[in-house]
């Protein structure tokens, strides 16, 4: 398996950093800000709670899992038992359960591309066999129901969707995903859909969540979702998957194998996040909503660089082909790759490489970083990319 190309670069700017070098970071998928204060407090309080110095069941704490599933009902609209949530070690987790209840080997998963770099990993670990369906910034990083029908086989098992997109930032209009979600009812697959950015949507856009618009899916979906990007607990570890008794039983059996219940205060701590409002995200959306603004604009203005308005999530995904090619501090850059080297070398500021979602010539951005550290990142990658010839 390769790493995680994302870690990897997060990694090397801590290291840089840890260097004494004034490092910016567009590298990490993780909010700047702390978790809220009232759900801190729950988990300090739950540390203090013998209850939660014992195994607990691997599915998840009883009252966090009626908690999910009330909140699903709350946000998407989503009518589920407690019995069909299972709660996972981050949504990481969800995703690896969902492709490994559901694939044998050789069975085939189509995962529209940009994809976040954990999906096609995930499959392959399972057994299946990621096929990748390529969008781009003409369709708005969106693939349609004649792409996904021109890459589908008889050996098709699933289809990997997420709106809002990592590491795109696209969102799917309501059309589309029920477009693309009678596609699936009618071929008789199933869908995984990742709502972990569900509360992330800015301007017009809106999160439509696939088995509420197409009811007659919700036989064949798991949904993967999470607090870390909603609640700012990215280090906290809780997530969750939503899905029929069968593959949630299933998963529930494989997980009790492989980590049993995710650590107590961490659920507590979840608990207090889905069970409160969602007024710490709104201020969070607010402040990712000025700096997506910021950073469409002022990449923009860097010849070389376009970039799609992103919609949701916190991602900017910037084309840099137009730098591809072109002299650069004594080299010649013909990858994405290849750039984002010289940019953490020459300019100290990490980006991830477009290979690494399957989509070479972009850079993913991350705009969940401070608004100074965005401007002086920004600008520092224009001056670098002033000397392109
Ligand atoms: C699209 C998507 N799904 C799932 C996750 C998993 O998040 P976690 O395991 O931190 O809950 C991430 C994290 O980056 C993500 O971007």
């Amino acid at each position: 398996m390769s790493p995680s190309a994302t870690l990897t670069v997060d990694a090397k700017a801590k290291a840089l950093q840890a260097a004494g070098e004034h490092v910016i970071g567009f590298g990490a998928g993780e909010p700047d800000f702390p978790t809220p204060d009232a759900i801190v407090e729950a988990a300090v309080a739950a540390c203090r709670d013998p209850r939660n110095h014992r195994y607990t069941p691997t599915a998840g704490l009883p009252e966090l899992r009626e908690a999910v599933a009330a909140k699903t009902k709350r946000d998407s609209g989503y009518d589920v038992t407690a019995a069909q949530v299972l709660v996972t070690n981050g949504g990481k987790q969800a995703v690896a359960n969902a492709f490994a209840v559901l694939c044998d080997p050789g069975d085939e998963v189509l995962v529209p591309a940009p994809y976040w770099t954990t999906y096609p990993e995930s499959i392959a670990l399972a057994g299946g066999t990621p096929v990748v369906v390529p969008a781009d910034e003409t369709t708005g990083f969106r693939v349609s129901v004649d792409q996904l029908e021109a890459a589908a086989t008889p050996r098709t098992k699933a289809l990997l969707f997420v709106s809002p997109s990592n590491p795109t930032g696209a969102v799917y209009p309501r059309d589309e995903v029920e477009a693309i979600g009678r596609w699936a009812v009618d071929r008789g697959i199933w869908v995984v859909t990742d709502e972990i950015y569900e509360h992330l949507v800015y301007g017009a856009a809106e999160q439509h969540s696939m088995p509420v618009v197409v009811p007659e899916l919700a036989d064949r979906c798991l949904v993967v979702n999470g607090v870390a990007k909603t609640y700012a607990m990215t280090g906290w570890r809780v997530g969750w998957m939503i899905g029929p008794a069968d593959a949630v039983a299933a998963a529930n059996n494989m997980q009790s194998h492989e980590t049993s219940n995710v650590a107590n205060v961490s659920q507590r701590a979840a608990l207090a996040a889905v069970s409160g409002d969602l007024s710490a995200v709104a201020a969070m959306r607010q402040a990712f909503d000025r700096r997506r603004l910021a950073i469409h604009r002022m990449l923009n203005d860097i010849d070389g660089v376009t970039c799609l308005e992103p919609e949701g999530a916190f991602y900017a995904f910037p084309s840099v082909a137009g730098l591809l090619g072109r002299q650069l501090r004594g080299s010649r850059p013909q990858t994405s790759e290849e750039l984002a080297e010289l940019c953490i070398a020459e300019a100290k500021v990490a980006v991830v490489p477009g290979e690494a979602f399957g989509s070479p010539g972009y850079f993913r951005m991350s705009y969940a970083l401070g608004d100074a550290d965005l401007e002086e990142g920004v600008s520092r990658l224009a001056t670098l990319f002033a000397e392109a010839s």
